[in-house]
């Protein structure tokens, strides 16, 4: 199991960082936004602070302007996986970047069956969103536990990032499933 923190912030990603535990950082446009500086710039200083895969979102929403951006992001450094949305144009986008050999992290997953739809595509991990289904009045968790069966009963190779955690318990499930 590995462990990412979902922060576009230096100073807590070099918290981190200094405890030796973790493996990655996932990054989305909000978290990006909210520091205010160029999104590049601060790509490569997290990529100096982790040696692990770093998650780059793209802005576009159509699949030619999704691939573009996923080039040019996964040009920043060997270590970025490039994020895309789980929306018909994503998995377009992902299949050709998947192609190219970019590593591609579909996000804004809530069902299994889009999380097939993703592993198809060629997606190097899937980022099912657990607190946002919870808000809901969905078992976040069980779509963990699907996702898991379903890529087991296909033998998919794509990766469950389970995102969207907002407690050690949602941990505690995650490392169980
Ligand atoms: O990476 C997904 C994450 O940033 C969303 O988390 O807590 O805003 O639902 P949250």
């Amino acid at each position: 199991m590995q462990i990412y923190l979902d922060t576009a912030n230096v100073k807590e990603i070099q918290e981190g960082a200094n405890l030796g535990l973790i493996d990655g950082v996932t990054t989305n446009p909000s978290l990006v936004a909210k520091e205010g500086r160029s999104f590049k710039e601060m790509l490569l200083e997290i990529c100096k602070m982790v040696d692990g895969p770093i998650s780059a979102e793209v802005v576009g929403v159509e699949s030619e302007a999704m691939i573009k951006e996923g080039r040019d992001l996964a040009k920043v450094h060997k270590n970025i996986v490039v994020k895309v949305p789980l929306i018909p144009e994503g998995l377009r986008a992902t299949k050709k970047l998947a192609a190219e050999g970019i590593r591609v992290n579909v996000t804004l997953c809530f069902s299994p069956t889009q999380a097939l739809l993703a592993a198809k595509a060629g997606a190097w991990c899937v980022s099912p969103f657990i607190g946002r289904l919870d808000d809901k009045g969905v078992d976040g968790m069980e779509l963990i536990r699907d996702i898991r069966r379903v890529y087991d009963n296909y033998g998919f190779a794509t990766n469950i990032l389970a995102a969207s955690i907002r407690s050690p318990e949602h941990v505690r499930q995650a490392a169980l499933a």
